[in-house]
């Protein structure tokens, strides 16, 4: 920690305050493989209990420890985001999904799960790609009707155009507290620049894993989204949050922004509009004015109350991941009918993402 601080001019504390914060940083060493097994309810019935148990006896070693040749490391971990597939776990960043709960040794020398995602519902809008489009081919993502929104934006509306469409649908948040998007986008716009967007793809609750069913199997509509959203507001950056535990959605954004780029659909003079705009996928593990002090190399601290406008001088403004993909969908089809995502699992005949009315 000093040798970091040293290096980042910092004092010792602010290198410790990130390490506590951090649940995949230690402080002290771990094994070679770090074995995180989800304890939360939709894996404990399906029998993380047991492959927590059965995992430490064959290692000879309680949760939380090292086993003696310092190989694996187990540890008790919260939900995953991959309630869909319990009991889950990860090794490293690979996903175990299902974790075979008699046996889970298995998985220190197995191959990582690569289940298909499992959707359905009635009208598909938001999940309409997953499973349908190559989430890492933007060839193919573009055969099939992707950038049609990004392009209709830049070429044929204002930013304030597409402002008012955003507003006029009513469109909301995703998170529970139903602010209006369309406001949100309104303030941030109105603010001094330079102006940041992030899209809040960190979920974390046990239960909830639609952003990374979208992450996964669509990342270019969201990247899509999330410019849309810088055009409107005038912004010259955006910012993915990914959750760590998330590698592959990491690598599907990351991917999918570099392909962007080099198709002229992200970076300098966009479509010859003189539009500019980047995107760049992170790592979080905060609330919303902590991904906003992240940004701007500020300590996390939980505030008492939000601030949609930012941290301080960070001018910038955070959507959930499904309201981006949601404003794609406006400005792509002009439908104002926001259907939600459902997710089951659990102890639910069929479990994935439900698009239902
Ligand atoms: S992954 Fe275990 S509860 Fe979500």
């Amino acid at each position: 920690m000093e040798r970091v601080a040293t290096a980042l001019s910092v004092p010792v504390a602010d290198v410790y305050g990130v390490t506590e914060f951090y649940e995949m940083l230690y402080t002290h060493p771990v094994g070679g493989k770090v074995f995180r097994v989800c304890q939360d309810a939709p894996c404990a019935l399906a029998g993380a209990d047991a492959a927590m148990t059965n995992l430490c006896e064959w290692l000879r070693i309680r949760p939380g420890e090292t086993t003696p040749d310092g190989h694996v490391t187990v540890e008790p971990v919260r939900c995953l985001g991959l309630c869909d597939r319990a009991p889950a776990a990860l090794i490293n960043l690979d996903r175990y999904a299902p974790l075979d709960s008699a046996r889970p040794e298995i998985a220190l020398n197995g191959v990582p799960s690569e289940e298909p995602l499992a959707i359905g519902g009635l009208v598909k809008l938001a999940l309409s790609n997953v499973g349908v489009v190559d989430p890492t081919r933007l060839q193919d993502y573009a055969s099939q009707g992707g950038l049609a929104a990004l392009r209709q934006a830049l070429l044929n509306m204002t930013p304030g155009r597409v402002l008012e469409e955003v507003k006029v649908s009513k469109l909301v948040g995703r998170g529970g507290a139903a602010f209006p998007t369309g406001l949100k986008w309104e303030f941030a716009a109105r603010n001094p620049g330079p102006r940041y967007v992030i899209c809040n793809a960190d979920e974390s609750e046990p239960g909830a894993f639609k952003d990374r069913v979208l992450m996964d199997g669509d990342p270019f509509r969201v990247v899509e989204g999330l410019t849309l959203a810088c055009y409107a507001v005038g912004a010259e950056k955006g910012f993915i949050y990914v959750r760590g535990e998330h590698r592959q959605g990491y690598d599907r954004f990351s991917g999918a922004v570099r392909q962007l780029k080099a198709s002229g659909y992200l970076g300098e003079n966009i479509l010859g509009t003189g539009f500019k705009c980047d995107c760049a996928s992170s790592f979080p593990f905060a609330d919303d004015e902590g991904r906003s002090a992240q940004l701007v190399s500020r300590r996390v601290n939980p505030l008492i109350s939000q601030q949609q406008h930012g941290a301080g001088a960070f001018n910038g403004f955070l959507c959930s991941y499904d309201a981006f993909l949601k404003s794609f969908l406006l400005i792509d089809k002009s439908g104002y009918q926001f259907r939600r995502i459902y997710l089951t699992s659990g102890h639910f005949s069929e479990v994935g993402g439900f698009s239902l009315e």
